[in-house]
């Protein structure tokens, strides 16, 4: 399988010695072959089929696909937030050298935070109800390091400063209803960059907010990003946004990434017909208030998978091939892949 993202090289310093002293910088996260599936009496849903990328410190990756496709599956994976009862994963992720798939749960509580860190669509899932934010920050700093009551009262004040919180200091006091829905998601991301991550997952973060407040939060969460260094994956439906948030766009598809690369590669010469289809209708320009518009026919049966491509009953150039064997991702440029037998004869 075609290792998404290789291993690139950082920009050499002006007094370092060059001859064979050019640092290799390593991914930041490495998903690895994933395959995710939910067992039941009656049925086993692919969720996630055969999934690897890389990340780069810094990187901002947009996942899109349609509803159902595996994106909020993936995140989960990443932060093993999966039910394990009924979950079977297979294949490697690795966040900042840890394996995450063999940590213990202890190993795992401590990663979750202090390295790696999630927001979601919607605040109150992650904030709780019955605490004032400034308890969930500090209680989240305590957590993980050993600062007193007030120190980490500090910290948290700081980070309502850090995601622009005004009136920052009567907020710690505040509890989550009493915000508003724009300063209920600052103080969620607050949450989440509590312990300094060094990866942040964030699950469609800006989708219930009105247009001008998720601009906001979108200009927001793109300063952070660059002020704190992290790499960041970003899962949206809207076009508009993975354009002016990502370096690299991942399009998923039946819970398979079918098409990955630099975010003006794919946005400007997608490669692949489900791609290309996706933004068809989305007019430049406009991109902004634009939902992932509906392909005809009907999403990919999760719990019967077909032999050839997933795509291709819905696709409006498949050939008999596509429905016998299964495509690959190939390049299609430098480091632009998609998953597509007919990539070599579309125009
Ligand atoms: N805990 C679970 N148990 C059983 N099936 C699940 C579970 N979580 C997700 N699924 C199924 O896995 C598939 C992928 O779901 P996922 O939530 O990743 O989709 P998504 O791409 O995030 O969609 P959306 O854009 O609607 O959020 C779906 O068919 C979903 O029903
Ligand atoms: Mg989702």
């Amino acid at each position: 399988m075609r290792n998404l993202q290789t291993t690139s090289v950082a920009p050499v310093a002006k007094d370092m010695p060059l001859a064979g002293k050019i640092p290799v910088v390593s991914p930041l996260a490495r998903v690895k072959d994933l395959n995710v599936q939910f067992r039941s009496r009656d049925a086993t849903v692919h969720a996630v089929n055969g999934v690897s990328f890389d990340l780069m410190p810094r990187d901002v990756l947009c996942i899109i696909g349609e509803s159902g496709s595996g994106k909020s599956v993936t995140m989960k994976s990443m932060m093993r937030l999966l039910p394990p009862k009924k979950t079977v994963m297979t294949g490697e992720i690795e966040v900042n050298g840890h394996k995450v798939l063999d940590l213990s749960e202890r190993q795992i509580r401590h990663l979750r935070g202090a390295e790696i860190s999630m927001i979601f669509q919607e605040p109150m899932t992650a904030l709780d109800p019955v605490y004032t934010i400034g308890r969930q920050i500090t209680e989240a700093i305590r957590a993980h390091e050993p600062v007193t009551t007030s120190e980490a009262r500090r910290r948290a004040l700081e980070l309502l400063e850090l995601v622009r919180i005004p009136s920052a200091v009567s907020r710690l006091d505040a509890y989550p209803h009493e915000l508003s829905g724009g300063l209920r998601q600052r103080a969620m991301i607050a949450v989440a960059l509590s312990c300094k991550p060094k990866l942040l997952l964030a699950d469609e973060p800006t989708t219930a907010l009105d247009a001008t407040v998720q601009i906001q939060v979108l200009v927001l969460l793109r300063q952070l990003q660059d002020e704190l260094g992290m790499g960041v994956i970003f899962v949206t439906h809207d076009i508009g946004v993975a354009a002016q948030i990502a370096d690299k766009i991942a399009v998923m598809y039946a819970g398979e990434i079918v098409e990955f690369g630099s975010a003006r590669d794919v946005l400007v010469n997608p490669a692949h017909p489900y791609t290309r289809a996706m933004l068809a209708s989305t007019v430049h320009g406009q991109a902004r208030d634009a939902d992932l518009p509906v392909i005809p026919g009907d999403p990919a049966d999760l719990r019967r998978l077909v032999a050839g491509c997933r795509f291709a009953p819905r696709c409006g150039v498949s050939k008999s091939l596509c429905l016998e064997r299964a495509p690959s991702l190939v390049g299609v440029a430098a480091h632009h892949d998609a998953a597509c037998h007919l990539i070599n004869s579309l125009t």
